[in-house]
């Protein structure tokens, strides 16, 4: 590789299924000794809060909707930089989660000393072992990564969005939220994640070429629901951050609220189009599809193989997967996509 974050990018599969590995006991049971909650605790818990910076906080955004759904536990996302200069309403039923992948953002550990003044618990998930952060929280789980050079996060995301997901189950178990079998179906559906990366990172190269068409562009739009929302904005983040390029993550619902204005002839649009027919989820960004497009937007969408993309000027395929593991795959794409933006405009991709 020419780069670290291409490096980082390939090391995608092997980084989550080493964050995978083991988890799960022979009796359904997940293994997730390095969290130190005991269940007295899990049982306490009345409110979580993801917190985070950056990518990391894309992640947590992810984890809101699994942890929600499988623990039914009230659960909030935030910017570690504003949290740390808020006045949050936090108890010691309050299970602060914070994320990060190196353990040393400064805003983050901040806000970590401002939960736990507070009383909160404060789990951290971490990839860096023996971090600040990991060590001023009270549980740790570690993410398995394996060292991240590139400044742009890419394998850190996909391997703490699983670590959110191993949380929610735990905690979904131990709360009797989901039963065991429940926890062994979407643990054994993780297990597939990295062979569907694998065939992912077989369509880098097209992938490339694809980007190199949109290098002249000054302004990139994306658009998600449900989990595909944080995608969205992590596609957007990492344009910016790598391209130096005008770029936006909008939830479908609101592009009718102001952003659809940006739209102009031509303007890209990356569409990530559910998994799910769940809530009417894909007809509903198949018809966000329409609408940009009625504006002369050239769409790219993001899509499962078999779902049919009336109005896509370009469709990139993933492989199929329940709607919550989604991000974990769909994400890849616009990781190459802002990566190849950047070598195009000459950038630095490593160290923007
Ligand atoms: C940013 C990086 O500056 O820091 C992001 O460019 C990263 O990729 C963010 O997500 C937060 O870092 P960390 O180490 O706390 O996850």
């Amino acid at each position: 590789f020419d780069l670290f974050m291409m490096k980082e990018i390939f090391e995608q599969p092997k980084a989550v299924a080493e964050t995978l590995v083991g988890r799960l006991a022979q009796d359904g049971k997940l293994v997730l000794e390095e969290m130190k909650l005991s269940v007295g605790d899990i049982a306490n818990i009345d409110k979580i809060i993801f917190i985070a910076c950056g990518t990391a906080f894309h992640s947590g955004m992810i984890g809101k909707y699994a942890m929600e759904r499988w623990t039914r536990i009230p659960c909030e996302v935030e910017l570690a930089s504003e949290f740390r200069y808020r006045d949050p309403i936090l108890s010691n039923r309050t299970l602060v989660v914070a994320i990060s992948q190196s353990g040393e953002t400064m805003d983050t550990l901040m806000a970590i000393r401002h939960a736990k003044a507070q009383g909160a618990n404060v789990l951290s998930i971490c990839n860096t072992q023996g971090a600040t952060i990991p060590r001023e929280a009270d549980a740790v789980l570690y993410t398995r990564g394996g060292p991240e050079i590139a400044v742009a996060s890419t394998k850190a995301l996909l391997t703490q969005i699983v670590a959110t997901f191993l949380i929610g189950l735990h905690l979904g178990e131990v709360r009797g939220t989901l039963n065991s079998a429940q926890v062994s179906e979407i643990y054994n559906e993780m297990l597939e994640l990295p062979a569907k990366l694998e065939q992912i990172l077989e369509t880098v190269e097209p992938l490339r070429e694809l980007t190199r068409k949109f290098a002249e562009k000054n302004t990139v739009l994306f658009l998600g629901r449900h989990v595909g929302f944080p995608v969205a904005l992590e596609g957007a983040l990492k344009l910016k951050e790598l391209a130096y390029i005008h770029a936006e993550g909008f939830a479908g619902g609101e592009l009718k609220h102001g952003p659809i204005a940006l739209i102009e002839e031509g303007t890209p649009v990356i569409a990530i189009v559910p998994n799910t027919h769940e809530h009417g989820l894909d007809e509903r960004m198949l018809s966000n599809i329409q609408e940009v497009r009625a504006r002369g937007a050239q769409v790219i969408a993001i899509a499962a193989e078999g779902i049919d993309i009336p109005g896509a000027a370009h469709i990139i395929r993933i492989p199929a997967s329940p709607q919550m593991l989604q991000p974990v795959l769909a994400t890849v794409p616009l990781q190459v996509f802002a990566y190849e933006m950047a070598c195009a405009r000459g950038t630095d991709v490593d160290q923007p």
